[in-house]
């Protein structure tokens, strides 16, 4: 089964409104109005009405990095599903490193959040990926069965799902991964979806990878059997740099 592959740049916690704004317009433009590549851009949260004006009726799709889990209520900061889809969001991020790692976030919440973000009819980007000490310690597979888990609620939105393995050593480090270790995660966590929800889905469901993708390792990585595209931090914040990751699929 052939998977449409996507090129995702998350911006996290980088540019302003005017940057924002003009680095989705020269994606939109670099990017045209491909049938085989899928692109989506993920601002900061409060760029993503001002974004979604520029990306309107492009080819580029507009992701939102977070979400609470609550439909609505008393939870000062926080943002639901629902207001993201409000404002024209149409993928969300459930998962990030940064937000196990740095804000605590563990499997349950991840669930709880990738729930609300389904149901509220949005489209889940599952992050899931292994620290070096894992890695090291050869629990790379056991992290991202146990990670992978929460998709078992999942087998009615089987369409809406994708999965981003980032390998925590490769984000932000410089240190991508290699084709070879890419591959051999990919594989094994298309396994894992295969196991939990079936041949179908797991032939279906595009598996990104992420962590330090730039314009000179992307070509390789994407041409893994099972990569079937790629979600770029830093090298995603200017259109030089991730132009020719676009690129690395050929538009056709
Ligand atoms: P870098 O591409 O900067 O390593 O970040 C990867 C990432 O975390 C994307 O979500």
């Amino acid at each position: 089964m052939s998977r449409t592959p996507v090129i995702a740049g998350n911006w996290k916690m980088n540019l302003t409104s005017e940057s924002s704004v003009a680095l989705a317009q020269g994606v939109a433009n670099y990017q045209g109005q491909p049938t085989s590549r899928k692109c989506c851009v993920f601002p900061a949260l409060v760029h993503l009405s001002a974004v979604a004006e520029a990306v309107a009726g492009s080819a580029v799709s507009l992701g939102a990095q977070d979400c609470h889990e609550a439909d609505g209520g008393a939870f000062t900061g926080e943002i639901s599903a629902a207001m993201l889809k409000d404002v024209g969001v149409e993928v969300v991020l459930s998962g990030h490193s940064e937000r196990r790692h740095i804000f605590c976030e563990d499997d349950s919440r991840v669930a709880a959040k990738s729930a609300a973000i389904l149901e509220a009819g949005l489209d889940l980007m599952l992050c899931v990926g292994e620290t070096l000490g894992e890695r090291e310690a050869g629990n790379t597979f056991q992290v991202l069965d146990r990670q992978l888990g929460v998709l078992s609620d999942f087998g009615a939105f089987v369409e809406r799902i994708s999965v981003a393995y980032e390998p925590v050593w490769a984000i932000g480090t410089g240190q991508s991964a290699t084709p070879e270790i890419a591959q051999n995660a990919h594989a094994h966590c298309r396994a894992v979806v295969e196991g939990i929800l079936g041949g179908e889905a797991a032939a279906s469901m595009p598996l990104l990878y992420g962590g330090s993708v730039n314009s000179s390792n992307a070509e390789e990585l994407l041409a893994q059997e099972d990569v079937d595209g790629a979600l770029v931090g830093g090298a995603s914040l200017d259109i030089e740099n991730f132009g020719p990751i676009l690129d690395a699929v050929p538009n056709v």
